[in-house]
């Protein structure tokens, strides 16, 4: 069953300037429940305005998107904010944690916000807080946490609240490759013993071998789309790292 529907999506920035810029051209796509898809591309080809537009951050200039049955084009702010706040999970290049907080009130905000009850916000912190190697700066400020560590707390941030819809650009950008792996590991036990649904911005075709289903777009548009289905990962990641290399290559 489809959780996000997008019929041909257009964005275009400054409409009315003298260089409006398209950023997305009549785009489709189908996200389904329990799905974990990537999207990759090269630079400026519209992965950050896909997904900012995907999870309601940021609005599209035409085009129809239903997420969870629900058409954004009639949702007001109020229920979109709702929608943010309860169903979706947003892992984003900068991480947007609150600096006068330390990093263990950060995560738990939003599960104080809802008043869940103090045991339970305690053993989901120490579990994530292990799984993403983050146990020993729980008390730290950001600005005290290197980029990596922080990047890490902000991912923490999100899976706490359990999301249906888990959003995340370039969730590795500023990890190592061990951490890397090591997040996508969580993000496959994620989607597999929660059914949640994850859209993923990568460059990386290790870290987008994790997925199930590719999205490549090109100037704004979906150029190619293939799925791991029964395959080995190391089969898949060679199917990635032909496509990728390819599209490189063509336009040199
Ligand atoms: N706020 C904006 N105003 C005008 N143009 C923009 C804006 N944001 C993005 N663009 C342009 O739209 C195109 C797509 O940008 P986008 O950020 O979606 O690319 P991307 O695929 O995420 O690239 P990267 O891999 O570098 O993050 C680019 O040409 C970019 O310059
Ligand atoms: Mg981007």
């Amino acid at each position: 069953m489809a959780i996000i529907e997008i019929e041909n999506l257009k964005k275009v920035y400054n409409p009315y300037s003298a260089y409006p810029k398209v950023a997305l051209n009549n785009l489709s796509l189908k996200v389904d429940e329990g799905d974990f898809v990537c999207i990759m591309g090269a630079s400026g080809s519209g992965k950050t305005t896909l997904i900012s537009i995907m999870s309601t951050i940021d609005d599209a200039t035409n085009g129809k998107i239903i997420i969870g049955n629900k058409n954004i084009a009639t949702m007001n702010e109020n229920e979109k904010s709702k929608m943010r706040k309860n169903e979706i999970g947003f892992i984003f290049q900068n991480y947007n944690l609150i600096d006068s907080l330390r990093i263990k009130d950060n995560i738990l905000f939003s599960l104080r916000l809802n008043k869940i009850n103090k045991e339970e916000q305690i053993e989901k912190l120490n579990k994530l807080s292990k799984q993403l190697g983050i146990e020993e700066i729980l008390d730290k400020y950001p600005s005290q946490c290197s980029g990596g560590q922080q990047q890490r707390a902000a991912i923490a941030r999100a899976l706490i609240m359990e999301p249906k819809i888990i959003f995340a650009d370039e969730p590795t950008g500023s990890l190592d490759s061990i951490n890397a792996k090591e997040l996508m590991v969580l993000f496959r036990k994620i989607n597999k013993m929660n059914n949640t649904t994850i859209v993923m911005v990568t460059h990386d075709s290790l870290v987008a071998s994790y997925s199930s289903k590719l999205y490549y777009l090109e100037d704004g548009k979906i150029s190619k789309c293939i799925e791991k289905e029964n395959k080995k990962q190391e089969e898949y990641y060679k199917e990635i790292i032909n496509i990728t290399t390819k599209m490189d290559l063509s336009h040199v």
